[in-house]
């Protein structure tokens, strides 16, 4: 199943929401970080969208055979500096597991990388979510520095360079 990113639009919070449903504030924190506060209502995610020229950051909806199957962010976008950190990364319950983040981290690596100009991503991703960890070296992220969350948690701070494909 190919994979595409595609600007998120108003169609996209609908699934996003129900991807969060019945899941607690842990788990919020653990895809958003403190980006979002629990729980997640349509008013915060347009508002995110509203802000995202001026923010310096892009939220983009991951698009399978027409239908919504995630969401990341590229942010604290530094064009002249060449770099931005993805984050905000969640795949569809129903569609994890099956290789769909890494074609995901494939293709916000080309976009950052052919449309931005950009020669870095950089993310954070909490130490104990081994699945994103594996994802991320998968994909070629190296751990660059582990850092503490505002929640005491550790996060694993990690880099790529992406000037070749
Ligand atoms: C993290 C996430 C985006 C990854 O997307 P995905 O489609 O599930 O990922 P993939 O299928 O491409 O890769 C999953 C990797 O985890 C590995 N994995 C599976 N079970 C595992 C486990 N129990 N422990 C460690 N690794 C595991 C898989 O083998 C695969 O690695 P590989 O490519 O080296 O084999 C997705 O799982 C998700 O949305 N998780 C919940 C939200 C979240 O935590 N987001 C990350 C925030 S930083």
């Amino acid at each position: 199943m190919e994979i595409t990113l595609a600007p998120f639009a108003p169609r996209d919070i609908r699934p996003l929401l129900e991807w969060n449903d019945g899941l607690g504030p842990d788990f919020l924190t653990q895809w958003a970080g403190f980006g979002y506060s629990y729980p997640l209502t349509r008013g915060q995610v347009t508002d995110k969208l509203d802000a995202q020229g001026a923010a310096k950051y892009l939220v983009f909806a991951l698009r399978a055979e027409k239908r919504t199957v995630g969401t990341l962010e590229l942010n604290f976008l530094n064009v002249p500096a060449g770099c931005a950190t993805l984050c905000r990364f969640l795949i569809a319950p129903e569609q994890r597991l099956r290789g769909l983040g890494a074609k995901a981290l494939r293709a916000a690596e080309a976009y950052a990388r052919e449309r931005l100009g950009l020669d870095t991503l950089l993310l954070k991703v909490f130490e104990y979510n081994r699945i994103a960890v594996s994802c991320y070296k998968r994909a070629g992220f190296d751990i660059r520095r582990i850092v503490t969350h505002q929640n005491g948690l550790p996060m694993l701070e990690m880099e790529k360079r992406i000037t070749h494909a």
